[in-house]
């Protein structure tokens, strides 16, 4: 397996590895690693589906089930993104992630990466289109002034699902139908640190985002709203951004702790996109006792 970077610290690509096959332990750690430590990993040229896709991403921990969007090859933890339509209907979510966020920062139970596996890219003059953009949320950490490094040391914030739903049908003409009363009472807004350390790389990282994050707690709202605006405009400063463009065949992971990501909708109804994703939970990389064990095998 060849770890290739694409900059200091975020995106690299990893050839020389088929996931058709299983992952040998000593393989697992090493993306582990290279998870922590480039936040964004491309496989190239991978000829896998759905089962491989989820026996890949169930290695990292426990998979997310989707009631929407699933994937019709009968895993239920596989959903399809795609704005490819089959007698008038969506055949899966057309819109997912179009607005800067972290999956799952709504949830208490939040996520630790998403995988991703590309089956219809869309191409205009011999350029990929709906490209998925990410930014380094601990590089832009490291950078923060230590004096507010220090004010927002203990600080939590809140994330509401609700606040992102009602945006994606405000301002994007989203054709998702409103969260019904259960379902808003299945996602109650949640609250997590406003810096979280990574449990592999031991790093901060700045956890929130302007799709899902509300306020901080116990801050006026005028402070709140200032601090979460300063805090969003330097994590989307240019130097910590990267872009993946896909390619048919590419299965990229990244990693929730420590970044954003934004799918860019540059293209048209009839130019089809179809990725298959798996959603990976951070139950286990919270536990120290399975990173400590998978990481034993590294050398
Ligand atoms: C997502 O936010 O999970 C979707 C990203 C993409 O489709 O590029």
């Amino acid at each position: 397996m060849l770890i290739t970077p694409r900059s200091a610290s975020i995106g690299a690509t990893v050839t020389q590895v088929d996931l058709y096959q299983p992952l040998s332990n000593h393989c697992f750690a090493g993306l582990l690693k290279a998870l922590a430590e480039f936040k964004v990993l491309c496989f190239p040229k991978q000829t896998i589906d759905a089962l491989e896709l989820r026996n890949f991403s169930a290695r990292f921990g426990s998979l997310q089930t989707l009631r929407s969007g699933q994937d019709k090859t009968g895993f239920p933890e596989v959903s399809v993104l795609s704005n490819v339509r089959q007698e008038g209907k969506f055949i899966g979510i057309p819109d997912a992630g179009q607005n800067w966020h972290t999956d799952m920062t709504y949830n208490r139970a939040v996520g630790y990466a998403n995988a991703l596996l590309a089956f219809q890219v869309p191409m205009r003059n011999g350029q990929p289109l709906g490209a998925t953009e990410f930014c380094d949320t601990t590089a832009a950490y490291n950078d923060l002034p230590d004096a507010l490094k220090e004010e927002l040391a203990t600080a939590t914030a809140v994330h509401d699902l609700n606040f992102y739903w009602e945006f994606m049908r405000r301002e994007k003409a989203s054709p998702r139908a409103p969260l019904s009363e259960a379902e808003r009472a299945a996602h109650p807004p949640s609250r997590h640190p406003i810096f979280l350390k990574h449990p592999v790389s031991g790093k901060y990282s700045i956890y929130v985002n302007p799709s899902f994050t509300t306020h901080i707690e116990g801050m006026p709202k005028d402070r709140s709203d200032a601090i979460l605006k300063l805090l969003f405009d330097h994590v989307l400063k240019p130097q910590y951004r990267y872009t993946h463009q896909w390619a048919v065949g590419d299965l990229l992971i990244w990693d929730h702790l420590a970044t954003w990501h934004n799918a860019i909708a540059d293209y048209g109804p009839d130019e089809a996109r179809l990725i298959k994703r798996c959603q990976i939970m951070a139950d286990k990389i919270f536990d120290p006792e399975f990173v400590k064990t998978a990481l034993s095998y590294a050398s």
